[in-house]
């Protein structure tokens, strides 16, 4: 029996690739390599010693997505195939929403012809919009700001949906709130394309000298010191929550939302300083002003994920810290060669929808 991990070569995948490895599971991957590179899957091997099946087509491609439950036992999927960055939602909506939304539909699909119904599903704390009050429970109320948001919301409702229709699915809806770091073994992190939006990868590229200075949007929050407040997790955590969240899967039935975070804000000025330590390099920084659609403060309580899958956060932010800058140090250009960035990404074509909702051949 295997566990199918979509968009398993990516940057939260191949962390739990490693883990569900040196757990004792057996792996299949599906990745269409539009946000990654094969050489993570390869530094995945390195790690654990331990290969497995890889398939590289969009989870779009019904057919060939049936074909893996042909050739592979499976007893569970974690889904974390889709695009994530907010801007390029609003630039390319029905990007978004067919390769997030319609791609899980063909997975739920799928998934059903072959009776497997054990499903962990990558939502975010996008999806509790602007938070009325921190620190966020998951019956918060749920709203998105941008396209990226609300095809999470979606795929939240759809497989809230399907477990009504069936008991026989068992869903976890995993919102993560800002994962960072990278494994200690620095073979394996975060390799964004082109300039980061995220404030962890961006800093760490000011410290190996790639970027010149920080952009800090905002120190006018109504935070301690005026610029915005984050749970930052590290990624082996988070990593090791989709282990306990497959365990819980795996015995129960109906669907579940859980947070993980650490239940701790840090502040970017915080994070700077954080980072500072851990790579004895100094960060420049200029004040700019606010991001559109940046929260002051969001920060998970995890008590739930802790109760119900025994799971909670251990890594502290110096490690957090640490683990990013040996990535980053012994990985200056990622994954990428000889610093040769791909070229600008592009929505493909679509097939037409009825290429795409196509009964799945068993
Ligand atoms: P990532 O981009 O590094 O990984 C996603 C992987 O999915 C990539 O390898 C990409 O090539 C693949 N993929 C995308 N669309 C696909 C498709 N249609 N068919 C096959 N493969 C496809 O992103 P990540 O940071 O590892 O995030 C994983 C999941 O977690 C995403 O769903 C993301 O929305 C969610 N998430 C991420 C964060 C974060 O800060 N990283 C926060 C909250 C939620
Ligand atoms: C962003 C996304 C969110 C997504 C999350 C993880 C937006 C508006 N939100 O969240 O939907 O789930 O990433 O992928 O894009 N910061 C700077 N300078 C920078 C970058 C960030 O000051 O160059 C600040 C931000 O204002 C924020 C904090 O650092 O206060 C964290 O930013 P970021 O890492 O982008 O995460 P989120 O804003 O939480």
């Amino acid at each position: 029996m295997a566990i199918l991990v979509t968009g398993g070569a990516g940057y939260i995948g191949t962390h739990t690739c490693v883990e569900l490895l040196n757990e004792g599971h057996d792996i299949v991957v599906v990745d269409n390599f539009s946000n990654s590179h094969r050489e993570s899957l390869q530094r995945v091997t390195e790690i654990t010693g331990q290969t497995f099946p890889i398939y590289a087509f969009d989870l779009l491609e019904k057919e060939e997505l049936a074909r893996v439950f042909e050739e592979n036992d499976i007893e569970a999927v974690i889904h974390f195939a889709g695009l994530k960055a907010v801007g390029e939602s609003v630039e390319e909506p029905l990007w978004y929403y067919a390769n997030n939304v319609i791609s899980t539909v063909i997975l739920c699909e799928v998934m059903k012809n072959y009776n497997v119904k054990n499903l962990v599903f990558s939502s975010s704390a996008t999806v509790y919009g602007n938070p009325n009050e921190v620190p966020i429970t998951e019956d918060h109320l749920l709203t998105a700001t941008n396209p990226y948001g609300r095809t999470k919301l979606m795929i939240e409702d759809m497989l809230r949906d399907l477990c009504l229709s069936d008991a026989g699915w068992s869903i976890a809806l995993l919102r993560y709130f800002n994962p960072i770091g990278a494994h200690e073994s620095g073979r394996i992190g975060e390799s964004p394309n082109g300039i980061p939006n995220n404030l962890m990868p961006y800093i760490s590229q000011v410290a190996i000298g790639k970027l010149e200075r920080l952009n800090v949007f905002g120190n006018d929050y109504p935070t301690e010191d005026g610029t915005g407040v984050r749970d930052y997790i590290h990624v082996v955590d988070l990593a090791e929550g989709h282990c306990r969240a497959l365990e819980k899967i795996q015995t129960s039935t109906g669907v579940e939302a859980y947070n993980l975070g650490t239940g701790r804000g840090y502040s970017v000025f915080e994070m700077i300083a954080a980072f500072e330590i851990a790579s004895d390099k100094l960060i420049p920084y200029s004040i700019l002003k606010r991001r559109p659609g940046d929260v002051a403060a969001c920060y998970a309580n995890p008590i739930k994920a802790e109760k119900e899958l025994g799971w909670k956060a251990s890594r502290g932010i110096q490690q957090m810290c640490q683990d990013t800058w040996r990535w980053q140090a012994g990985n200056p250009n990622g994954y990428e060669e000889n610093n040769i960035l791909k070229p600008q990404r592009k929505p493909p074509v679509l097939n037409k929808a009825a290429d795409l909702f196509m009964p799945a051949s068993k």
